[in-house]
């Protein structure tokens, strides 16, 4: 019986572009998705945009435009992500539709029923000019620890305190640069407190056939919900003031909807719509005790939310709760967090504006998840390594050797196969290894493909579980690696086949049984590429999509995957896949690099930017480091507002260049004999630097405005040797003297350490 299914994707905020970080969660859910649907299942996948919350309305009011102006350009920007990464939902909606307010609103009012709301004065910092509560993100000030200035609300970046907001030493808002002023005011809380023993039961899997958490997450929840002896939750304070872009809360003139209320309920909003486009019952998929399944694809730092927030809101309004969550870990490019400075943090939209091929993505993803909550590496270098050498040497190559003769000589048809072909396709098709019974194939059939694909089997024998149950089962508990792992090992079994009957020499023969056996040949390669792009379907869909008007065949769905393409007409094969150009990558991380950009356009990631404000986050509650559910916030990502402070932040750093590059720039230890001031020059010494050249050189530096030219005279320092001397005022200038400055005053010549003696070549 075909099951039904209802799938979502977290809904990605409407304050940023979409980068590979995201798309690790978007691809594997996508994969997902599409194999629930090759396999017949009912299986639909919604997801929006989330569009509410303090960030998004600074934003929109620094750029000019209203909020919903800015939500809707940015709804198109990630719908073409998606679309460009062939991640094909059901429905992509808002979190600001008429859908998602009317049941935030049936929510509230069933928690209220329940008497499971309840209002509290707080005491908050208020931005005075700004008039508006400021969120722990948009305050500022000195870390009450170890006095770094400039520090967030919430943690320090330099020590990695953290604090309440109102610890901070001389705070001031982030958004106005006022000092804020401490205001009372009234919030609605949600007592998810009084949910412990629920949550605890939920959790843990007693009040579902299955464990809806994976482990390591269950693990998490015990962290966070304590035991029944000590209950670690507090209450999730559910209402901001105005002004906020968002839903207002039922009953009240200015309260409205924290952001992380309505989020989730966005997830039944677009699904909402999806039932009024195409007929679905949406009350089957959402009532309570519903027999559909539901399961949310979501990041390890979002797991608070979706494991206790969201099914204790959805039990206590009378609906069903998810079935399992599927968190995964994050993105790091190169083994390090994504950094816009070098570059790695790549936006969707530059890398297909590269010409980068989305399914090369695709497949390097899956080759990497395995369904924990691990993090996952793109490496670049290996990425390219391994696009080549799996998909364009491996995979297309079966077919690109192939494909020609059929068209060439046997008026594109395939033959029929031989016996012992047939058993080297059952190997394709259920991964039986060459010993035991059942659909075995013998040592005398193996012998009949000779020594080369005998061997490759032989080594291969304990490995190849390539049945299609068993790829089914890797891509059901999203262990998509081992799925590829098995589908790499076919097409190494298939490649062995094709190198050991060589079509091309059987081509290069003229008697007519050579001409049999290479069509014999072709035929049966030609089968087991159809096999293994099936298999691959969910993972390539452009390009299955490709070989099936190729083969003229259907290859997307599970039940297609018979080896049946006998006496079959097929079109003329076409380039499937390019290889992957190393220096494409090089020029999508040079665009990505912050400094190639103004910063106004930089991609701020307010992710969670509010979240600390009152929500009981791991890390005001019991205190337990939650380093790795919760990566820490790049300084410099809140909505373009001030970046880190003391210089540090002077312009982001310039384009990469080669090591080439670099050594063109000839720099010298220099020591200055002579410095004095050059009349009539404002801002110039006129220093006499000794490189070990027979005659020392003149440089004009402007630096008098922080040097004693009397305190140079004797010391070290470097300098630019094979710059273009530079005529001047005063006299030539024969080069140039390297000095730091930054935003606050100052200019800083360098100096060696001792022993550096004058001319030494600094590199
Ligand atoms: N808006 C919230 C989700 C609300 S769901 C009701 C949000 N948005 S987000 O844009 O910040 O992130 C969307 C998803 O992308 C999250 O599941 C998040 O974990 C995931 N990722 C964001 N950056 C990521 C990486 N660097 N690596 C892997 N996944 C990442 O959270
Ligand atoms: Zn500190």
């Amino acid at each position: 019986m075909s099951r039904k299914i209802l799938v979502t994707s977290a809904l990605p905020y409407a304050n940023g572009s979409i980068h590979l970080g995201h798309l690790v969660e978007y691809i594997q859910t996508d994969i997902w998705v599409r194999f629930q649907k090759m396999l017949g299942n009912e299986c639909h996948y919604v997801c929006a945009d989330d569009t509410h919350g303090t960030p998004i309305m600074l934003r929109a009011e620094k750029e000019g435009i209203t909020p919903e102006q800015l939500i809707d350009r940015v709804w198109h920007e990630h719908k073409a992500d998606f679309d460009g990464f062939h991640v094909e939902f059901d429905h992509y909606g808002s979190t600001n539709s008429d859908e998602t307010r009317e049941f935030a609103e049936q929510i509230y009012l069933k928690l209220k029923a329940a008497d499971l709301i309840e209002v509290r004065s707080i005491e908050q910092f208020y931005d005075p000019v700004k008039q508006m509560f400021l969120p722990d993100r948009f305050i500022k000030g000195e870390c009450p620890k170890c006095h770094a200035k400039d520090q967030y609300g919430d943690n320090c970046e330099a020590c990695g305190a953290t604090y309440a907001p109102t610890e901070l030493i001389n705070p001031y808002s982030a958004v106005s640069g006022a000092q804020p002023e401490r205001r009372n005011s009234d919030h609605y809380f949600f007592k998810l407190s009084t949910c412990q023993q629920f949550l605890l039961e939920w959790t843990t899997g007693q009040k579902t056939k299955e464990p809806p958490l994976q482990p390591e997450a269950a693990n998490k929840m015990q962290e966070w919900l304590g035991t029944e002896d000590e209950n670690k939750l507090s209450d999730w304070d559910i209402s901001r003031d105005a002004p906020y872009f968002g839903f207002k809360i039922p009953g009240t003139e200015d309260k409205y909807f924290y952001v992380w209320l309505d989020a989730p309920v966005g997830y039944m909003g677009s699904f909402k719509q999806l039932c009024g486009k195409t007929g679905i019952n949406f009350d089957e998929f959402w009532k309570q005790g519903s027999e559909t399944e539901l399961y949310h694809f979501i990041g390890k730092d979002i797991l608070y939310f979706h494991a206790l927030f969201w099914p204790a809101m959805l039990q206590h309004a009378g609906l069903r709760t998810p079935t399992k969550l599927f968190a995964h870990g994050f993105l790091t490019v190169n083994g390090e967090k994504m950094s816009k400075s070098r570059g790695t943090f790549i936006t969707a939209d530059s890398y297909l504006k590269q010409g980068l091929n989305p399914e090369y993505l695709r497949y390097y993803y899956a080759a990497k998840l395995n369904g924990t909550m691990e993090d996952l590496d793109l490496s670049l270098d290996d990425f390219v390594a391994k696009v080549n050498s799996d998909l364009i040497g491996k995979y297309i190559n079966i077919a690109s050797r192939c494909a020609g003769f059929i068209t060439k000589r046997f008026g594109g048809k395939l033959g029929h196969m031989s016996d012992s072909d047939i058993a080297a396709l059952r190997a394709v098709k259920y991964g039986d290894t060459l010993e035991g019974g059942g659909q075995a194939i013998t040592s005398s059939e193996a012998s009949l493909y000779g020594s080369a694909i005998g061997q490759k089997l032989d080594g291969a024998r304990e490995t190849i579980i390539a049945s299609r149950n068993k790829i089914a089962e890797f891509y059901e508990t999203r262990d998509y690696s081992k799925a590829l792992r098995a589908v790499m090992q076919l097409t190494e079994v298939a490649n062995a086949y094709v190198n050991h009957f060589k079509p091309w020499e059987l081509a290069k023969l003229d008697d007519e049984e050579a001409q049999s056996r290479l069509h014999e040949v072709c035929t049966t390669a030609l089968n087991m590429f159809k096999a293994i792009t099936t298999f691959l379907s969910p993972i390539l869909p452009v390009t299955a999509s490709k070989v099936g008007e190729f083969l003229n065949t259907d290859v997307q769905t599970w039940e297609s995957l018979h080896l049946d393409l006998l006496d079959h007409g097929i079109n003329e094969y076409e380039h499937l896949m390019t290889r992957l150009d190393p220096n494409l990558i090089e020029a999508m991380v040079a665009a990505n690099q912050e400094s190639l950009k103004p910063m106004t356009e930089s991609h701020s990631q307010t992710r969670h930017a509010e979240h600390q404000q009152h929500t009981p986050s791991p890390q005001s509650s019991g205190g337990t480091t939650s380093h790795s559910t919760r990566p820490a916030q790049n300084a410099d990502q809140v909505a373009g507002y001030p970046l880190k402070g003391e210089g540090a932040n002077v312009g982001a750093i310039a384009p990469i260049i080669s090591i080439d590059d670099f050594s063109k720039v000839d720099l010298r230890v220099a020591k200055i004999v002579n410095a004095e001031h050059v009349e009539g020059a404002e801002k110039l010494l006129k220093l006499t630097l000794d490189i070990g050249e027979e005659k020392p050189r003149t440089v004009f530096a402007g630096i008098k405005s922080t040097y004693d030219p009397e305190k140079l005279k004797g010391r070290m320092t470097v300098m630019v040797a094979n710059l273009a001397p530079r005529k001047m005022k005063f006299g030539l200038s024969e080069g140039m003297v390297l000095a730091a400055s930054g935003e606050t005053p100052g200019l800083f010549i360098l100096s060696p350490d001792n022993g550096a003696q004058p001319g030494m070549r600094i590199k």
